[in-house]
């Protein structure tokens, strides 16, 4: 896809991935909306990037995201670009029964719901525009499941699933369908868990992984990883299985 001129939507665009995806964006001449629960954390980015339109949503609730569809294609009518990036992640304890999962966040519909809903609402709107596309961010833990993180991994799961059925449908309206893979890159994500890894820190930037990706979806790459998740991307399932080892043992 041609990452100028697109004017694009980016859920979870106030902090990590999602804003380093908004900056590179801006810079390349797009137009950019970005979405997020904390108005203050969006306020901030705005100020940082004075071009960024920002917009309070939890994606995760049916009636906001119905009126951030309706604010974005009533005052955003060029919009041809959606990027289902917003996300969270946490330790479950399964073992203790179903009371961890009930206490927190659904990552089920913030992951993966969300990305599914706001494809289907915004589908009508992309149809016939110019360089029409959907990015997904899923994981490397979408290929390879981190036990700690049960429901993040299957949530992730889903959306690699999704993204593939999704493409298939929905090229012939003129729609890309791309996905990202990130590996462990330093972001906000799971304050809790890195910090119950010992203060875990991943060497990878934001700004670094995000420069891969504008290539990737320049170069049209549908599945884009990055490192560790390039190799998940190619590897067979025995590889798979190795790293699900490797990974599961050390944690
Ligand atoms: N960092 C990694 O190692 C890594 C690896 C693989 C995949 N990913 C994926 O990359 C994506 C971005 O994560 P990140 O690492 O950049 O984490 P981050 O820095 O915590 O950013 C997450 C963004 O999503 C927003 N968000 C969370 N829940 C939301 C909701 N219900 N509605 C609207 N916005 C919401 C957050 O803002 P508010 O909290 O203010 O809403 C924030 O802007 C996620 O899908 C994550 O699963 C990250």
């Amino acid at each position: 896809m041609d990452i100028s001129g697109n004017t694009v939507l980016i859920t979870g665009g106030s902090s990590g991935i999602g804003l380093a995806m908004a900056r590179a964006l801006l810079d390349a001449g797009s137009q950019v909306i970005v979405c997020a629960r904390r108005e203050e954390r969006l306020l901030e980015a705005r100020e940082k990037h004075p071009g960024l339109h920002v917009k309070v949503c939890d994606v995760a609730s049916e009636r906001q995201r119905s009126e951030l569809v309706e604010w974005v294609v009533t005052g955003f009518g060029a919009l041809n670009v959606l990027v289902n990036n917003a996300g969270v992640q946490r330790d479950i304890d399964f073992t203790k029964g179903i009371a961890e999962f009930l206490a927190g966040e659904n990552e089920l519909r913030i992951n993966l719901e969300a990305p599914i809903l706001l494809s289907g609402l915004f589908v009508p709107h992309l149809t016939g525009k110019k360089g029409a596309a959907i990015v997904n961010v899923s994981s490397g833990l979408g290929f390879v499941p981190a036990a700690k993180m049960p429901v993040y991994c299957a949530s992730k799961a889903g959306v690699h699933a999704f993204s593939m059925a999704l493409r298939h449908q929905i090229l012939p309206l003129g729609i890309k369908v791309f996905e990202v893979v990130p590996p462990a890159v330093d972001t906000d994500l799971n304050p809790q868990g890195r910090a119950a890894r010992g203060g875990f820190k991943a060497n990878l930037g934001a700004t670094e992984f995000v420069a891969a990706v504008m290539k990737g979806l320049a170069d049209d790459h549908y599945e884009i990883g990055y490192g560790m998740t390039e190799g998940f991307l190619r590897a067979s399932r025995a590889d798979l299985d190795r790293s699900f080892q490797q990974m599961n043992s050390r944690w």
